[in-house]
Order: structure tokens, then C-alpha cells, then sequence
């Protein structure tokens, strides 16, 4: 197996004091590990048909164009607001302070294609439920969505299974 968790820096008080901000540049930067990474979330999908992966910017492009690759799926950019050059579909969604916007362009997946939704991190969710709000008006079936990081104390993962989407995870780091 291979020790992720590890492969993951922490760095204190970053962005600001009491934040422990959790850094994939390291596991990206590790030949092994970003591959393991890779092949251990593509594996239960393989076999899903899945014509998308939808990556959400900018640390979830990094993951969502290999997982892309290794499924022999396209790949969807869902974006933060003013983007992306033709019609789009946008969603507001909420920040630890604030809200902001993403869009994806309206005919990036067509009704019934089946998505695969990914990112770097999930924690308190909102930006996880944003996108898949977005890829539900487009009428896309979300066969999952996975993440290298969980901050499980921080509710994002059970926001999502709650709205009907299957969730995955690599590592899962107990507090903020
Ligand atoms: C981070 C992270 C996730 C999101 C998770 O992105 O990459 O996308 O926050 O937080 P949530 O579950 O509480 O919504 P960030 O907005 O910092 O932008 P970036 O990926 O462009 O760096
Ligand atoms: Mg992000």
C-alpha cells in the first residue's frame, strides 16, 4: 500500500493562523505516489462507462485530466465565473466566507452521459455540491465523485451522499 497521507505536506497557519492547509504539490511531484494516486481512484470506475471526467479549477483540473486519460474519457472543466468563452450554465456556491460562481459551458455533456466528478479536496463541500448541481441541469448521471483529501469534520463528504452521489476518498485528515 501506499502511504499517501504521507506523500501530502501540511503546512501551519496557512493561509492564515489556526489553518493547517493540507499541500498535494508533493504527492504530485512524486512520480510513484501521483500514479498510485491516479490508478487507486480510476480502479472502481473502469468498467462504469464513463464518457466525462469533470474536473473543478484549478487543483481538480491537475487530477481530473489523468483520470480522463486513464478511463479513456473526455475531460469537462467546470470553472470559476467569466471563463469560459461560450454559453454557459452557473451556479453560485459557498465558501467558508462568502459565495462565489462556476459555470461550465452548456454543451459540455449532453443528457444521460455518465460523469465522473473529481477535485483535490473536499471539506465543507459547497464547492463539490455547486458542481454537481451544475452537472444535474445538464441532466449528467454522476457515477461518483472522488477526491484525494477528505476533511471529514468538516461534513462535505456526507453533504454530498446526501444528495445521492456516491463519494470517494483517498485520506482522510481529522480536523481543519
Ligand atoms: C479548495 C479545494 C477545493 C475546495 C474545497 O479550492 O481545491 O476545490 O477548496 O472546499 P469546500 O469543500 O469547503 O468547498 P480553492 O477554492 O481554494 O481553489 P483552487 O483549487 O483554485 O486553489
Ligand atoms: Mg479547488
Amino acid at each position: 500500500m501506499h502511504d499517501f497521507a504521507a506523500a501530502i505536506r501540511t503546512i501551519a497557519d496557512y493561509p492564515k493562523p489556526g489553518i493547517r492547509f493540507r499541500d498535494i504539490t508533493t504527492l504530485l511531484a512524486d512520480p510513484a505516489i501521483f500514479r498510485a494516486a491516479v490508478d487507486t481512484l480510476v480502479a472502481p470506475y473502469k468498467n462504469e462507462d464513463v464518457d466525462h471526467v469533470a474536473g473543478i479549477e484549478a487543483r481538480g483540473f491537475i487530477l481530473g485530466g489523468a483520470l480522463a486519460h486513464q478511463l479513456s474519457a473526455g475531460f469537462v472543466p467546470i470553472r470559476k465565473k467569466g471563463k469560459l468563452p461560450h454559453d454557459t450554465v452557473r451556479v453560485a456556491y459557498s465558501l467558508e466566507y462568502g459565495v462565489d460562481e462556476m459555470e461550465m459551458h452548456r454543451d459540455a455533456v449532453s443528457p444521460g452521459q455518465r460523469v465522473l466528478l473529481t477535485d483535490d479536496l473536499i471539506a465543507t463541500g459547497g464547492t463539490a455540491e455547486g458542481a454537481v448541481k451544475l452537472l444535474r441541469e445538464l441532466g449528467a448521471e454522476i457515477v461518483a465523485a472522488c477526491f484525494v483529501i477528505d476533511l471529514p469534520d468538516l461534513g462535505g463528504r456526507k453533504k454530498l451522499e446526501a444528495l445521492g452521489v456516491d463519494v470517494r476518498t483517498l485520506v482522510a485528515f481529522a480536523g481543519h
